[in-house]
């Protein structure tokens, strides 16, 4: 086993969940306790689950592949200025989610000489608006796309990937796909991977039992991070580090299993809204992420004694110290309705010292001499605070700084968080029904073979809502 260095590890302080902090809106300290029966029964129950839940064990299967992505990401490097990727929901938002954390926050920016590594895009949305704007700013011959789908037919990304092959064909030819296209999906469903065959392509595979909002560590997330230049390894062994450290036994000392009980009671008590709030413009994207995994896996219903039960919190994405001057209001004065979640950088990546300007003027010169630094940490504390005297229920994760490491942890904590989560309500947290009735609905009105029936029900409704149009 590799020895981790614990001094990077992840920290979660939930102190200002609880009554003895928040009051009478925060969880009761006993009503944890009671828990443990429960926690332990979801513990045994995740951990059963070995062959669906494959997208645990990434930290282990990927590093049989670590080396061919390298060399993928090696030749994108020296072939092409930018890196595209064409994909949407779990296969979009690990890659922005990382790119984001691990590279320079104004990558695209950066000359060449200074990023050694191609410009990033992430085209996960069909507006045409979007796709024109696209193409408007790259150079086909100096473009590589990683097209990723891990059902291989997910209709935007394929409407993408016809655009871009019918480009490419026209320019270059058939043997063209192969210097330009990479293919990431399932080993044998779905259409990419037959395409992916027949113009032999460069392709990754997602494996089985990696649902796409649990795929970051695998190619999806890694090829992406690796060509502008991760870490991909100290990714794997931050979320080995975090398996290990959510497979304790004794479930209150389990982080993520803690974190999973305690949102569960909130929703169980009406706080049916979960705020990601992130001190660092590194993790903005996190939050994207983590809204998705969030909201996909527990936004559930069931049937239960002759009822309907709707599970779930609405995730709320934040920025600190942006979203202060946005959101923090209602996070203090507003109903008691939401749990927050900050996380908390312990040391930023550069130090920045705020110079003497305005001596003269004391209400701005007590600023000068602070470091940024020690700003936004302040800043951070003084919300925590802020939100906590007021009653709401808030927990903190303090990450010692921002790296592969630190990523690859707080992605498996999120995924185990919500795995437990789904666990202790007694849903399915890896399905998307919901998500399916919208695509059929589209497959639909598209006219796609099969589809009669939903298209009629379209156009009842439709004809019966529009009545109500002014
Ligand atoms: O989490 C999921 O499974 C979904 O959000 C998918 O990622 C999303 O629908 C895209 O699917 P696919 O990767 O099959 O194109």
């Amino acid at each position: 086993m590799t020895e981790f260095d614990k001094t990077l590890r992840i920290r979660v302080d939930y102190n200002n969940m609880l009554t003895t902090s928040v009051g009478e809106y925060g969880i009761d300290p006993a009503a944890l306790d009671a828990m443990r029966l429960e926690m332990e029964a979801a513990l045994e129950g995740v951990n059963a689950k070995h062959s669906e839940l494959r997208w645990r064990k990434l930290h282990t299967s990927e590093r049989a592949n670590l080396d061919s992505i390298r060399q993928t990401a090696e030749w994108v490097r020296n072939s092409c200025e930018c890196f595209v990727v064409l994909g949407i929901g779990g296969s979009a938002l690990g890659p922005i989610a990382l790119h984001q954390a691990l590279c320079h926050l104004h990558h695209n920016e950066l000359p060449r000489a200074k990023r050694n590594a191609p410009k990033l895009y992430v085209e996960d949305n069909i507006d045409p608006e979007r796709m024109c704007a696209l193409l408007d700013v790259i150079d086909l011959d100096r473009t590589i796309f990683n097209v990723i789908t891990k059902s291989g037919s997910t209709s935007e990304t394929m409407s993408q990937l016809l655009i871009i092959t019918r480009l490419l064909l026209d320019r270059y030819g058939e043997d063209g796909l192969k210097e330009h296209i990479i293919a990431t999906t399932d080993k044998e469903k779905g259409n990419l991977i037959g395409i992916a065959r027949q113009y032999g392509l460069r392709t990754f595979i997602v494996p089985d039992g990696v649902g796409g909002r649990f795929s970051e560590l695998c190619p999806v997330g890694l090829l992406p991070a690796c060509v502008c230049g991760a870490d991909i390894e100290k990714l794997l062994d931050g979320a080995a580090f975090m398996d290990e450290l959510c497979s304790a036994e004794d479930v209150m000392k389990n982080p993520a299993l803690v974190c999973a009980a305690l949102e569960v009671l909130a929703m169980r008590s009406g706080a049916n809204i979960s705020v990601l709030m992130p001190y660092a413009d590194s993790l903005k994207f996190m939050a994207d992420w983590y809204a998705q995994l969030w909201a996909e896996s527990l936004g559930k219903k069931k049937q239960e004694a002759g009822r309907v039960i709707r599970f779930g919190q609405t995730p709320v994405k934040a920025l600190g110290v942006t979203d202060q001057h946005s959101q923090v209001q209602i996070y203090t004065d507003g109903p008691f309705d939401k749990t927050i979640t900050f996380l908390r950088v312990e040391r930023y990546r550069c130090e920045y010292v705020i110079p003497h300007s305005f001596d003269a003027i004391p209400s701005v010169a007590f600023l000068s001499g602070h470091t940024l630094n020690e700003l936004i940490t302040a800043e951070c504390m003084a919300t925590e605070h802020a939100v906590t005297v007021s009653g709401h229920m808030n927990k903190t994760i303090c990450i010692p700084e921002v790296n592969e490491f630190t990523i690859g942890q707080l992605i498996m904590l999120f995924e185990l968080q919500t795995a437990f989560a789904g666990e202790l309500l007694g849903i399915d947290a890896f399905d998307q029904p919901g998500v399916e009735e919208g695509k059929n609905a589209a497959y639909a009105l598209l006219g796609k073979q099969g589809y009669d029936d939903k298209l009629k029900e379209l156009k009842n409704a439709a004809a019966k809502e529009s009545r109500f149009i002014i």
